[in-house]
């Protein structure tokens, strides 16, 4: 049974290294998922392997379907997506090119050469290509705000309102309404710390206004409030006196230009900053999105990050409590966005994070060159530090001090200094909360290739595929391009609305809409739910019957549309059905009985963890739900054997250090011989360093003692402990393999429960025809 890490929430981060050789040994470094919830920061010069570390520790997550949210300021987390399980040269051509040519190298030969090195590093790893072939079935995306190369971010539904966790919860509230303005004005070049400046009292004022209103705020909603307030003092004093119409004016100016540069469309553009969908993907399952800013001066970067730290915080309160892992947030390269001095509007959402993700089992991970960069007060509350080489004594006695009272019991504090100091590339110095001693490890080589920073042509490229998907589900509608008409007689009783027409061609095409109200009422299952929805059929002259089954339902409220006639227009014949359909009585009741007969609310219910989905919750969101349920189980049942067997295990190598006090004695030079027993598995689910230990590369046969003729009892009875222990070992590995296949997702049922309106409960408000432009020319 191989690579069971897989299987117990274990992160396979490395091999732990000899603190005296720096040689990596058997040992795996695996920590747990859950230690992540007490977040990480990773600290090393350049070159030392932070990036390496952190994209190994998103790979585990991803293939443990725990999702990724990443914030990339120098362009290195996209190789998450240099990931090919065939290790097939072609695959690797592009990714090498640049460096194939500046090295004078032939690309062909030179990808070929980087794809074995690649498998072979994996390989010596441990690691085999279902591994790879796991991580590469991840959904992977990069989104370029501000920039079409990668998947562009809309950020004007962004600015958008707080959840209502966060508008209950005052402070919560405060600190986002705080870092919005904040970083909105820094889009303006406005550097306010939210003491004294007008601008920023303003924005915020506006903000809360509109917030405690429900209502949505856009940049372009704000320019003109920014002129016409929708109140005439602050505080109390009247606007006028505080803040001037004209120097208002001026700040509307600032951000209308702002919004008026062609480079600024492109914020407009792309899917909004919806954190449960890029979390997840169109199945439910983990996903891996990367923001790419590298390409953002400061203002836009700070303006970003803050936008989405906030979104994140404000989806994170509407999620239930957990103590698994279920999701990463990972900054590489912290530098300038979580200050010791300064109050950049990034800082205060991180802070709230760190202090407050940890109860809804959310990680931060943050990376940085240098341990200055990081504010001290956060740092408190960072379980797990990963130390890589630091260049000067001063960043290690900084983060010597910082450490501190955490430093662990086998180490003076000499030793540490003079570690970090010679600390081999890839090595980290890791000190956790959650281990009872300090260990050295080397990063195991990661699945991605590690080519370094993507330009924005090579994001275009890795992400072209997903961007078409985009676009092609925009299909346009095709309207057939002849029999307009300028004028038809409809009879008085039905209703009609013209869509503004912005065709040249001034035509319209006739759909029939209706807004309905149906009131779902279950009362076992506590549910009084009104909903309402709008619908349309699109028509034409051929149509023989209404058949409301190939509606689709409407976003836009059509009942706002003019109900006059334009001038010039031309229309699309009205069938005949239509015309003779007073007041549109008969595609009304059709309507009724298609809502009747197909409008359901859909709960599922999840008998093992005993969950039950709200109305309208979609169903993956609702597996998604499952899903940390089920590892919250599994953890608790894995902690459950943790305790059954630590004792035993403990008895076990009790004996075992005994024994092999009694081979010494007999002969003196005969340890290095020796295997060494422990767990590394056990070793990581409780934390513990074990001080002796078996490296799980050494398997049950190795054990048969060769030298039979001169076997001492005593060597006999070390390695009958030895197999004790790997049996007990086997045991408990087979009882994680039980516990993973009943917790597993896979092997789950949903239940089903359909909820139906009553026919009386379902209002037909108004059912309309509807003219909508036509854009064939
Ligand atoms: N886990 C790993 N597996 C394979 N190669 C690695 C790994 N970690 C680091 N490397 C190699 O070492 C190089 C430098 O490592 P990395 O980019 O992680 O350093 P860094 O600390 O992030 O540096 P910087 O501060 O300049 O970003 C990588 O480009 C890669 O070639
Ligand atoms: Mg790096």
């Amino acid at each position: 049974m191989k690579d069971i890490y897989e299987k117990a929430g274990l992160f396979y981060l490395g091999k732990d290294v000899d603190k005296t050789t720096q040689e990596p040994t058997n040992l795996l470094t695996l920590l747990k998922s859950k230690n992540f919830t007490t977040h990480a920061a990773i600290i090393g010069m350049t070159g030392s392997g932070k990036t390496g570390l952190g994209i190994g520790l998103i790979e585990e997550a991803a293939i443990d379907n725990i999702p990724a949210i990443i914030i990339d300021p120098k362009g290195d987390m996209g190789n998450l997506l240099l990931c090919d399980p065939s290790f097939d040269a072609k695959s690797f051509e592009p990714w090498i090119a640049s460096e194939a040519s500046s090295k004078n190298e032939n690309v062909h030969d030179y990808a070929k050469k980087t794809a074995l090195m690649w498998e072979d590093g994996i390989k010596k790893w441990g690691q085999d290509r279902d591994r790879v072939q796991k991580f590469y079935d991840v959904k992977k995306s990069i989104y370029t705000p501000g920039s079409l190369s990668g998947l562009p971010i809309n950020i004007i539904s962004s600015l958008g309102m707080p959840s209502l966790e966060i508008l209950s919860d005052s402070d919560s509230y405060a600190s986002y309404i705080k870092s919005t303005a904040t970083s909105i004005l820094s889009l303006v070049g406005i550097d306010s710390n939210g003491i004294d400046s007008k601008e920023y009292i303003l924005i915020a004022q506006l903000l809360n206004n509109a917030w405690l209103n429900h209502q949505e705020v856009s940049l372009a909603s704000l320019i003109s409030q920014v002129i016409e307030p929708p109140f005439d003092s602050i505080g109390i004093l009247p606007l006028e006196s505080f803040y001037p119409k004209n120097d208002r004016f001026a700040l509307a100016t600032k951000f209308n230009s702002l919004l008026a540069s062609p480079d600024f469309a492109m914020w407009l553009q792309g899917e909004s900053l919806d954190i449960q969908k890029l979390l997840y993907d169109e199945n439910g399952k983990a996903k891996v999105s990367i923001f790419a800013i590298s390409h953002l001066n400061d203002n836009q970067r700070m303006f970003f990050v803050t936008l989405l730290l906030n979104q994140y915080l404000s989806w994170m309160r509407r999620q239930s409590g957990t103590t698994t892992l279920r999701a990463l947030l990972y900054m590489d390269e912290i530098y300038g966005f979580f200050p010791p001095s300064k109050n950049p509007p990034s800082k205060e959402p991180m802070m709230l994070l760190l202090k407050q993700a940890r109860a809804f089992g959310l990680g931060v991970v943050l990376s940085t060159q240098n341990p200055v960069d990081l504010d001290y007060k956060g740092l408190s509350n960072i379980g797990t530090w990963f130390i890589g080489r630091l260049q000067t004594s001063q960043d290690i006695q900084r983060v010597i001090d910082g450490l501190d009272s955490k430093v662990g019991s086998s180490y003076n504090k000499q030793e540490i200094k003079n570690l970090i100091a010679n600390l081999k590339k890839r090595t980290f110095f890791l000190k956790s909360s959650h281990l009872d001693d300090i260990r050295l490890f080397s990063t195991r080589w990661v699945l991605s290739y590690l080519k370094g920073p993507l330009s924005k042509q090579e994001i275009s490229t890795l992400m072209a595929s997903q961007k078409s998907a985009i676009s092609s589900l925009k299909t346009q509608q095709t309207i057939p391009t002849d029999n307009y008409e300028t004028y038809q007689d409809i009879d008085s009783s039905i209703l009609q609305y013209f869509e503004p027409n912005i065709s040249h061609t001034q035509t319209y095409i006739p759909t029939i809409c209706a807004k309905v109200n149906v009131h779902f009422e279950n009362q076992r299952k506590a549910i009084d739910e009104l909903i309402e929805v709008s619908y349309m059929l699109e028509l034409s002259k051929d149509t023989r019957i209404i058949s409301w089954e190939d509606s689709i339902e409407l976003k836009d409220d059509f009942s706002l549309y003019p109900t006059t006639k334009p001038q010039k227009a031309r229309y699309q014949t009205l069938p005949s059905l239509v015309q003779k359909d007073k007041a549109l009585k008969h595609a009304s009741k059709e309507l009724k009985d298609y809502i009747y007969t197909t409008s359901r609310i859909i709960l599922y219910k999840c008998k093992e963890v005993k969950l039950e989905s709200k109305p309208f919750e979609d169903k993956n969101d609702f597996l998604v739900r499952v899903q940390d349920a089920l590892s919250e189980l599994k953890e608790t049942q894995i902690e459950k054997l943790q305790s059954r067997y630590d004792k035993r295990f403990d008895i076990l190598q009790d004996r075992h250090k005994r024994a092999m006090q009694r081979v010494q004695k007999e002969e003196q030079d005969s340890t290095d011989s020796m295997l060494e027993a422990g767990i590394s598995i056990l070793g990581a689910l409780f934390g513990r360093t074990t001080s002796t230990k078996v490296g799980r590369a050494i398997s049950k046969g190795s054990k048969v003692l060769k030298e039979k003729g001169d076997i001492t009892r005593a060597k006999q009875r070390v390695n009958d402990i030895e197999v004790d222990i790997e049996e007990l070992e086997y045991e408990l590995e087979d009882k994680i393999e039980e516990i993973n296949e009943k917790y597993d997702i896979n092997n789950i049922s949903l239940q089903e429960i359909k909820i139906k309106p009553k026919k009386s409960d379902i209002d037909i408000n108004e059912c309309a025809i509807v003219w909508r432009s036509s854009l064939v020319v």
